[in-house]
């Protein structure tokens, strides 16, 4: 029997290309085989398909900071880099910790989405808890202030072991607050010596002595003492592109202040190591300001880099070049996120969703900040070697296409 759609491409499986049919019926992958007869059948044996993106660390900023970015924008961004599922942070305003802000979010993004998409709730008041766990794809923790959140007053002991916690992510933001200096902030070096590694690591082993039902997932770790520490635990963790890729010595001013910091070239390095292993999750924080807020004095300059678009075709050029098995970053950037939070996402296999980007792996490009689909318009990575897709398919349906995003507003929330 024909298939709706059949879509010819190479595909990596177990490390190898292959070029192979891929049947797609009521949005879904029906089949995977060596030839496939379809009602309509695409010809893309030039290009790379991979599975649609999994972002589990996005701010798309919405409600209260539209100014920097919304739902629709942020989740167009995302389409254009490749990713088709984002999962999105409490700290707006007003913040997710209660069950009328978080219905209120997912109005606004169900009406906006052009990706599909999980909201975070933030782990705050146990009763508002219990009313947000149906809807909530994951719970977040603050342990210390950062940019438009604050650390929780309730002990994280209490929050986490409370029985709606069972079997949820819990993505935490360790570094603590008690281990920070208070020198004066005036560039990329001392924002590294005031929250600095001590901090990261006290948090990271607080967090982990706490028995809890829930699945712990550390959010994005700078150090390889820190991932060593959830590897012993079995703690899944995020490694961020710029944690990676960029250092305190670069010349980025306040475009390169984030929380946590961006640490010293050899720190870098070893977690560059660690991502190279392929047994990381690569999540990008996304965390778009204005350039204006970003061109000020550097003390009061809010941390965050943008980073949903750039995440994957920074990673594929990596893999051109021979640092990252391409094996790796799909599944890094695809299947090891959708696995956490069990989504039908993240492979090209029979039963998952039809989320499809397709690449062109000889069309390396300059990443130029003012092309990118975020409001930010500017990334510490201008001039970096990139691969973006040529083409991006949410569950069946091509929604980028020549450049262009053809199909608006399709984005399904994933906690119905
Ligand atoms: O640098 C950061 N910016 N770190 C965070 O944890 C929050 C984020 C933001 O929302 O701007
Ligand atoms: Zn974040």
């Amino acid at each position: 029997m024909a298939h709706e759609l059949v879509i010819k491409a190479r595909i990596l499986q177990a490390g190898a290309f292959r070029t192979i049919c891929i049947g797609i019926d009521n949005g879904r992958i029906s089949a995977v085989q060596a030839e496939l007869k379809g009602e309509k059948e695409f010809h893309f044996e030039n290009y790379l398909a991979m599975p649609g993106g999994v972002d589990i660390h996005t701010h798309m900023r919405e409600p209260g900071f539209t100014n920097k970015e919304d739902f629709y924008t942020g989740t167009m961004s995302a389409a254009f880099g490749g990713t088709t599922t984002i999962l999105d942070m409490p700290n707006t305003i007003p913040a997710t910790d209660n069950a009328i802000a978080f219905q209120e979010k997912l109005e606004l993004a169900s009406e906006k989405a052009n990706v599909d998409f999980g909201l975070f709730a933030q782990l705050a008041d146990i009763d508002e808890i219990a009313k947000m766990a149906p809807m909530a794809i994951g719970f977040k923790l603050f342990m210390a202030d950062t940019t438009s959140a604050s650390s929780v007053d309730s002990p994280p002991e209490i929050l986490l072991t409370s029985r709606h916690m069972v079997g949820k992510v819990v993505t935490v933001h360790a570094e603590d607050p008690g281990q920070f200096s208070n020198d004066e902030c005036t560039d990329l070096h001392r924002h590294n010596l005031i929250r600095n590694m001590k901090a990261e690591s006290e948090a990271v082993k607080t967090i982990l002595a706490i028995d809890t039902p829930a699945k712990i997932n550390l959010a994005h770790l700078t150090t390889r003492e820190c991932v060593y520490m959830a590897q012993r635990n079995k703690s899944s963790f995020e490694l961020t592109p710029h944690h990676i890729l960029l250092d305190e010595s670069m010349d980025l001013g306040a475009q390169g202040k984030v929380n946590p910091p961006l640490r010293k070239r050899p720190v870098v390095d070893k977690l560059f190591n660690v991502m190279k292993t392929g047994r990381a999750i690569i999540a990008s924080d996304h965390a778009p300001h204005t350039l204006e807020e970003k061109s000020g004095d550097f003390a009061a300059t809010p941390s965050g880099i943008p980073g949903v678009e750039t995440r994957i075709p920074l990673m594929l050029a990596l893999a051109e070049k021979g640092l990252v098995k391409h094996q790796a970053v799909q599944d890094m950037c695809c299947q090891l996120p959708a696995d956490l939070f069990d989504l039908k996402k993240g492979r090209i296999e029979p039963g998952y969703d039809a989320d499809l980007a397709f690449y062109d792996l000889q069309n390396m490009v300059k990443i130029d900040g003012q092309k990118l689909h975020s409001k930010a318009r500017w990334t510490p990575f201008e001039g970096f070697g990139a691969i973006f897709p040529v083409g991006v398919m949410l569950r069946g349906n091509m929604i980028i296409r020549g450049g262009k995003l053809v199909m608006e507003k399709t984005g399904r929330n994933l906690t119905v």
